[in-house]
């Protein structure tokens, strides 16, 4: 008789509308109350003499819930609040192209996407530029792909635009880059001349602030 008082009780609790919400917690504390709640749902325990299977299962999944509500709220609550690191990622660089040295390239990041500055040597600025356009899988003047007056700065996002991979720079038939997961060869203009990559190497929105420094983003 009590214990069917006391399903019907939990029944209403359940399908109340003001309850409804607080059902986890009580079950939770519910389960305190007999012992229970650090038992899981994947125990093997056996109930306790006095009480059913049934409401062993009932307890312990209401001590699961209530948990599982609280293990759902935080990360919710915890991306409420911007943390540093997303506010670097999104926030422009600036970039001291003093220490480059010519035919040097370096690798830096912004937005968690590594990006090169090219220092071109004259070569590799003429063989960009004396290229047929054309006969490019996506043709592009070398103009188009550096900021006027700084053809000697050539600034990609170092994503292969194949599948993803990070090519390396100063390789290849072109002076250029080459991305080793299946091929792909970039110019020293970054645009793509072999393999399977359909593009040429994306550039990142940036502008000279003055002559020796750049900011990207
Ligand atoms: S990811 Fe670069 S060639 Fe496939």
């Amino acid at each position: 008789m009590r214990r069917r008082q006391a399903a019907s009780c939990r029944g209403h609790i359940q399908s109340h509308p003001k309850w409804g919400a607080s059902f986890a917690a009580l079950a939770a504390s519910e389960a305190d109350r007999k012992g229970l709640a650090h038992v899981t749902a994947m125990s093997s325990a056996e109930p306790s003499p006095g009480h059913s299977r049934r409401d062993f299962l009932y307890i312990a999944t209401g001590a699961v819930a209530a948990v599982g509500v609280a293990g759902a709220l935080w990360p919710l609550i915890s991306q409420m609040n911007p943390d540093a690191s997303t506010i670097a990622a999104g926030a422009p660089i600036e970039v001291d192209l003093t220490p480059v040295a010519e035919g040097q390239v370096i690798k830096v990041f912004w937005r968690s996407k590594p990006i090169f500055i090219n220092h071109r040597t004259k070569k590799q600025i003429e063989d960009a530029q004396n290229v047929n356009v054309s006969k490019l899988p996506d043709p592009q003047p070398d103009s188009a792909r550096v900021k006027a007056g700084h053809d000697q700065w050539q600034v990609l996002i170092a994503i292969c635009t194949h599948l993803g991979c990070i090519p390396l720079a100063d390789q290849g038939p072109y002076d250029g880059y080459f991305c080793p997961c299946h091929g792909s060869v970039y110019d020293t203009s970054g645009r793509i001349r072999q393999g399977p990559a359909p593009l040429n190497l994306a550039l990142p929105p940036y502008e000279f602030i003055s002559d020796s420094k750049i900011r990207i983003g």
